[in-house]
């Protein structure tokens, strides 16, 4: 009988406790082996008893493809390889990361995570030989050799009910309305979610943008008479000089947000037209996974345990061409996915009359 344990890194996103169930489905029902869920990524490693919880059959319901979050807990602070003490000091604590694996005797470790999550625990597999496989979630969509990753289709989704739900009001009122939604350096959310929700105007961090062509498309959709504008825009677009907008928390951690109210200010100087802002923020991350998550979620976890069964380690699972595959975690953190700007849908886009701000005019 085999151990395997099971985390969860980085932000959270909807779709994960669909994993941890699927995961869990698989490897008790299929194999016989036993599966442990460590609380909050790499800490529960960290902490004396190593944190974690034994997961049975009877509490792997269908609840879990429904519910938000993460049951087990996430972080996205704290890389293990310079870990910050109260005292202001970074240390090095991998190797008691490692040894928490080693004391829950595991035979395998499952981590769910993005880019840097990904990265950090493939680190920590190669220094204490540890037999880890990895399952892609990010609502950013920005991890390459996958087309999807959990969470991402559950964002676009809230996205496009934010943009039905501001059409009529914005309708209403004569206005423009800016939607700023998520998504660090890759425009995936705004480019699918603007047009799903039928946006006038998306601008994406890949597609730099001429603030005059962005007013233009707006005075143009006035003078044929509509009486409002859709905006998306990605959270890492910048000013028109490239600055970005960004929040600094408590802990000094910078993150994007808040080019929103920026831009909107500059619509209103450029055409006269009433605008306003929406900052969509973390609720794109939690809530009911829509079923393409719950699906994808389900097929990620049990091609993971599959892999442990055929003593296959270092590889992510992914989703290609209509099919789950596996690649090496190198491989896919090496890579990034941004916006392809040739591709099919910034072309569909384009073709559907949508402004990314880049057209002459
Ligand atoms: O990477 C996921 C993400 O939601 C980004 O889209 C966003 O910029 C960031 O995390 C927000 O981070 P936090 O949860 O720390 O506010």
């Amino acid at each position: 009988m085999k151990k395997i344990g099971i985390l969860t890194s980085g932000g959270d996103c909807a779709g994960l406790n669909a994993v941890i169930r699927a995961v869990t489905l698989r490897a008790i029902q299929t194999y016989g082996w036993e599966v442990y869920g460590i609380h909050q990524g790499t800490h529960g490693l960290m902490r004396r008893p190593v944190d974690a919880i034994k997961f049975e059959l009877p509490g792997c319901t269908g609840n879990l493809l429904r519910q938000g979050g993460t049951i087990l807990g996430t972080t996205n602070k704290g890389d293990p390889f310079a870990y910050p003490f109260p005292d202001g000091s970074l240390r090095d604590i991998s190797e008691e990361l490692i040894e928490g694996y080693k004391l829950l005797k595991l035979d395998a470790l499952i981590g769910i995570g993005g880019d840097g999550s990904q990265a950090i625990l493939r680190r920590l597999a190669q220094q204490g030989g540890l037999n880890l496989i990895t399952i892609p979630k990010t609502i950013d969509d920005d991890l390459s050799h996958t087309e999807h990753s959990v969470g991402f289709m559950t964002a676009v989704d809230v996205a496009t009910e934010a943009l039905d739900r501001l059409q009529p009001t914005a309708a209403s009122h004569d206005r423009v309305m800016i939607l700023e939604v998520m998504g660090r350096d890759a425009g995936h959310i705004a480019l699918s979610a603007g047009i799903a929700g039928g946006a006038d105007v998306i601008l994406i961090p890949e597609i730099p943008y001429n603030i005059e062509a962005v007013a233009h498309k707006i005075k143009s959709l006035q003078e044929n008479g509509r009486n409002f504008a859709l905006v998306v825009v990605s959270e890492a677009v910048g000013t028109e000089l490239g600055d970005k907008a960004t929040i600094t928390d408590q802990s000094g951690k910078s993150r994007y947000g808040g080019i929103s109210q920026y831009l909107a200010n500059r619509m209103t100087e450029l055409t006269g037209a009433e605008t306003r802002f929406t900052v969509l923020g973390h609720v794109q991350r939690g809530g009911q996974p829509i079923f393409q998550d719950r699906v994808l979620a389900s097929v990620f976890g049990v091609h993971a345990v599959d892999l442990i069964a055929e003593g296959k380690f270092d590889r992510m699972v992914a989703w290609q061409n209509r099919k789950v595959v596996d690649v090496p975690i190198q491989q896919a953190i090496e890579g990034y996915q941004a916006v392809d700007v040739g591709g099919t849908l910034v072309k569909t886009a384009r073709a559907l009359g949508i402004c990314f701000g880049d057209e002459d005019f």
